[in-house]
């Protein structure tokens, strides 16, 4: 690892993912949200010679970050056990099923510290940047679709994704405010948030329109369902799938599907032959400790299950 990169992420129950994901060192493995690379950096060091890491972001600059980072496994060429792709994760298992099946699946949901720090990106309603809140460069930005979409669907957007007790008022004040001047910045929008919730609950607020808005542009509750399901076709028997997920949301998604195709589920319906078995009854969450040295862990909920047929 060339250890001057500047810092990027600060991986989340690192112990606990590597413990659960890693059953064999020469397995395959992927880690479909690599960032920082700090989870990918672990599997790396716990894999043997012949072991395969695939790494998925994307972000265009995560994967140049992991390059660098990676530099030394990755100049190995043909023996390299790392390879990289600017692919969202829903694509994991299209491209890669033909170099065989997965021993191990790892998602590390939502943004990385260096995307919220970027004020250019405009995932932070703490920083002065343009609302765009894309991972990647295609597709509609988050001004646009914050310029555009009628106040109802503002509305439902807020309600669905970001759970906003306030989502009418707040869509209400966004398209009474563009028929003055277009509301081009995080900092526009956070104005708007900030004229019609009561200041007691306002940075609640705030992460929940910028969550609703972030999960809307870059679709990312449809995307997680479909990558879920994809995964089972390239899951080897006794591979393993770990999600960590930061919302209800997304923690749902994970809890049903795993739920779904599961023994504890399946029981009584003799049909259906379960295909994963469940490793986390309970979602594992960070310690106090984990939390006080990095708050950015404090939501997050890790779910993790085996395949069996
Ligand atoms: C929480 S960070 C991962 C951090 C990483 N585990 C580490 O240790 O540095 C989440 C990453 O997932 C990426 N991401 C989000 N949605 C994605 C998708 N659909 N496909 C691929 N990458 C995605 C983001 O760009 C971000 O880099």
């Amino acid at each position: 690892m060339a250890s001057e990169l500047e810092y990027y992420h600060t991986p989340v129950l690192l112990k606990e993912v590597i413990e659960l994901l890693i059953t064999d060192k020469n397995g395959i493995y992927v880690d479909g949200t690599i960032g920082g690379g700090g989870h990918s950096e672990k599997i790396l060091e716990a894999l043997g010679e012949k072991g395969k890491l695939y790494g998925f972001d994307k972000d265009i600059e995560a994967i140049e970050y992991c390059k660098e980072k990676f530099k030394i496994e990755l100049e190995k060429g043909g023996n390299s056990r790392l390879e990289l792709f600017n692919e969202c994760f829903s694509k994991a298992c299209s491209i890669t099923r033909h170099r065989g099946e997965w021993t191990g699946f790892l998602l590390d949901l939502g943004v990385s510290s260096r995307q919220l720090d970027e004020s250019r990106r405009g995932f932070s309603y703490r920083r002065v940047g343009p609302l765009d809140l894309r991972f990647s460069p295609h597709g509609t930005k988050a001004e646009d679709l914050i310029n555009a979409a009628s106040e109802e669907d503002l509305a439902a957007l807020l309600r669905k994704y970001g759970e906003e007790p306030f989502a009418k008022k707040i869509a209400n004040a966004i398209v009474r405010q563009r028929k003055l001047t277009p509301i081009k910045t995080t900092v526009d929008l956070a104005k708007i948030v900030e004229g019609v919730v009561p200041r007691r609950i306002l940075t609640k607020s705030l992460s929940r329109v910028f969550q609703a808005i972030r999960i809307a542009i870059n679709d990312e509750l449809n995307v997680l369902e479909k990558a879920l399901q994809s995964t089972l076709a390239c899951l080897a028997k006794g591979g393993r799938i770990v999600v960590i997920s930061y919302h209800s949301l997304e923690d749902r998604i994970v809890k049903n599907f795993l739920r779904n195709n599961s023994m504890q589920r399946n029981r009584k319906e003799a049909t259906i032959v379960p295909k994963l078995k469940i490793l986390t009854p309970k979602p594992i969450m960070p310690c106090e400790e984990e939390i006080k040295s990095n708050p950015r862990s404090r939501s997050a909920k890790l779910r993790a299950a085996e395949r069996i047929a």
